[in-house]
């Protein structure tokens, strides 16, 4: 064991192999390569696990557009992937695939395990099959509003906008994914887990401090609403584990993602002469620590527990859980093009440290709660140029440049200044408490406050003046920074490996924690170099292209996706009604579907409302709702022009159910 004596194993959520690496993931990867570095920078014991999640009917779905089998598209994937997190030194002990004979075993074990303890119950459903497509529909090939916000264009197992997650029949005005039709209702056979009869044990779970308080809440109020069965099964055709004596039905991905953590363990182990029980049995005293974003706490916090208990495997010790990134202040989006792959930082970020600059940046805004992390160009450049070069490279770079200049390229022999090695003690210890709470942006202040000190302290002591009269005085000063730089390398060293490596190159030895401590004195370090180099604004502008700065594509052109965000429907004009004082606008009543929606239309210089009435429009459904004449008006009419003044209503060629999606 090692000297704290403890011993970890970490994740971050396994990344799905239809997919690029992009900054939201490296966000995690950071934030959890971080925490593991810190970890072995103690001494202790930890295995940073990591695999691409390759099965499900999306992963399915992109091999078939592209021509190619399901296990050629996840081994270019991975291959992609290990190559792109390489990039930014995420420190992986392993990266393996969920689709292994591993994790095979592995999930067919859990899975009997589950039937043993009685916690899996069949049922006959009626499940969602397209007349047109002749397939029954898998989750991801539905699409429809979610039963619990209310969002559109949700999938039929997760809620992207509220993470709840629900059956496919939940959802609200299903349509099938591929042609829009809507689905039939047939009957299937599925495989639930009985999560209701596991309340008591996931309420006690949820209370081992395994979560942080704000995700505990909403989790409990997961529980408070009752907890559904969760289908574990799905038909055929799937690209995925068949389920062992079952007739065409085969793990739904969730059920077999999150067992990746322990089967890419096991090959691990495998590969290093290591035992798995000593990680992940439930009497090992591993600390078992994932690191995911609040999109997935479901997964982890409700059914991944109790298909660990089921098993008798360890649980985790903590769900570290982290908010979005944002790119300027927006969401990540392909169709605005502010989206940047992990690939594109790469090739167009030309400083040589630009990834470790990004860590740097990342570092300083990660805190253990879920807010959101926006990554903004022009405090990019402010963070990296004040605290590591003009900070902390300035510090660095005026002390060794002295010893050079006046020592005789030697770090004197002097003692310290006692003074300054107390603060760093003390600065050691709370530093340490902000890596064990993944308050890294906590550790960063720190440093710089360690830096801006270091800067003073030399300042203050003027060494060019007392090196000639009493070198002694000034031999002090120096030996003090010397051990100072020293000490913050150490505490950088989780966050800037590679800066923190120059030093050790400098000093001639690799850093362990306690190195914090003063110790350096009348030795002769490798040749000084420059150990920041400025960001500079050439560096980054590749990366903010207009439409990351604007928000806007510069093409004018849009692609498909910003097209689905708009809700088109079929609607059937109830009632008009002419408005007061207002020549232009008519009030409708219209249904769209089941709903009836007050609309305020421009139209009342083209049509009179007894036109209007049983006519089928266009209907713009998902419109912020606006105020027009104090009147409420929730959607908008589609018209054409035909001259100025006159429009002329759309309406389908002919009559169709109300509430039909327009795509
Ligand atoms: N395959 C599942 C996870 C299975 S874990 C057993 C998955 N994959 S994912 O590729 O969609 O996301 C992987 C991780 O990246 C998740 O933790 C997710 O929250 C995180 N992020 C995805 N986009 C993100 C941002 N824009 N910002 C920060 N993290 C984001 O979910
Ligand atoms: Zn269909």
């Amino acid at each position: 064991m090692s000297p704290d004596g403890k011993r970890f194993l970490v994740t971050c959520a396994l990344p799905y192999a239809n997919g690029n690496i992009h900054l939201g993931h490296l966000l995690e990867a950071v934030q959890t390569d971080i925490f593991v570095r810190y970890q072995k920078l103690r001494g202790n014991d930890v295995v940073f696990v990591c695999a691409d999640d390759t099965h499900g009917t999306p992963i399915e779905l992109s091999a078939l557009n592209q021509g190619i089998t399901p296990e050629k598209l996840i081994d270019s994937a991975r291959k992609e992937h290990i190559r792109d997190y390489a990039g930014f030194n995420i420190s992986f002990d392993i990266y393996y695939s969920t689709n292994s004979e591993e994790n095979r075993s592995y999930a067919e074990l859990i899975y009997s395990n589950l039937i043993k303890n009685d916690l899996i119950i069949e049922r006959e459903i009626d499940q969602y099959y397209c007349e047109n497509d002749k397939r029954f529909l898998p989750d991801r090939f539905i699409t429809g509003i979610c039963p619990n916000c209310k969002a559109q264009g949700q999938y039929g197992d997760v809620c992207e906008m509220c993470g709840s997650t629900y059956e496919p029949t939940d959802l609200i005005d299903p349509q099938c994914f591929i042609c829009g039709n809507k689905p039939v209702l047939k009957k299937s056979t599925n495989l639930y887990v009985k999560l209701d009869k596991c309340e008591k044990f996931l309420r006690e779970f949820i209370d081992t401090g395994v979560l942080q308080d704000d995700v505990k809440n909403f989790v409990r109020s997961w529980i408070e609403d009752g907890l559904r069965e969760w289908c574990i099964s799905r038909d055929g055709p799937y690209f995925g584990f068949k389920i062992p004596g079952k007739e065409n039905k085969y793990f739904y991905v969730w059920l077999d993602a999150p067992v990746g953590y322990i089967s890419s363990t096991q090959k691990w182990c495998n590969e290093s002469g290591k035992r798995i029980e000593d990680y992940w049995s439930h009497e090992s005293g591993t600390q078992v620590i994932h690191f995911i974003g609040k999109d997935i706490v479901y997964f982890h916090a409700l059914f991944w527990p109790v298909m660990l208990k089921s098993s008798n495997f360890n649980l985790p010790s903590r769900i570290v859980v982290h908010g979005f990134l944002n790119i300027q202040g927006e969401k990540m989006s392909k169709s605005r093009g502010t989206f940047i792959n992990a690939r594109d930082f790469l090739q167009k970020v030309k400083h040589p440290e630009g990834p470790e600059y990004l860590r740097f940046y990342f570092g300083s805004k990660l805190m253990p709660n879920i807010g959101d992390i926006d990554l903004n160009r022009n405090e990019l450049l402010n963070r990296i140029n004040t605290t590591l070069a003009n900070n902390i490279g300035n510090f660095h770079h005026r002390t060794f440049v002295f010893c050079d200049r006046y020592f005789d390229k030697k770090i004197p022999d002097a003692s310290w200044d006692e003074a300054v090695e107390t603060i760093v003690e003390e600065a050691a210890a709370e530093i340490a408490s902000y890596y064990q709470k993944c308050e890294y942006k906590s550790v960063i202040e720190k440093v710089h406050a360690l830096g801006s000190l270091g800067n003073k302290y030399y300042q203050d002591c003027c060494p060019w003046e007392s090196v000639k009269a009493e070198p002694q005085k000034a031999a002090v000063v120096m030996v003090t920074c010397v051990n100072l730089i020293k000490a913050i390398a150490v505490f950088l060293k989780p966050i800037t490996p590679d800066l923190t490596g120059r030093i050790e190159r400098q000093l001639g030895y690799v850093f362990k924690w306690d190195d914090y401590k003063f110790s350096l004195r009348n030795f002769t370090p490798g040749t000084t170099e420059k150990l920041v180099k400025p960001l500079e604004e050439s560096d980054i502008d590749p990366l903010f292209t207009p439409e990351i700065s604007k928000g806007r594509p510069q093409s004018g052109l849009i692609d498909i996706d910003s097209f689905k965000e708009i809700d088109l429907r079929v609607g059937t004009v109830l009632e008009a009604q002419k408005i007061e004082k207002s020549k232009k606008l008519l009030k409708l009543q219209v249904q769209i579907g089941s709903e009836r929606r007050q609309i305020i239309a421009g139209i009342a210089a083209s049509y009179s409302p007894q036109d209007l009435i049983g006519k089928q429009v266009a209907v713009v459904a998902n419109l912020e709702p606006a105020t027009l004449f104090g009147l409420k008006s929730e959607g908008m009419l589609l018209a054409a022009q035909e001259s100025k003044g006159s429009l002329v209503l759309l309406q389908p060629e002919k009559k169709v159910p109300t509430g039909a999606k327009i795509s």
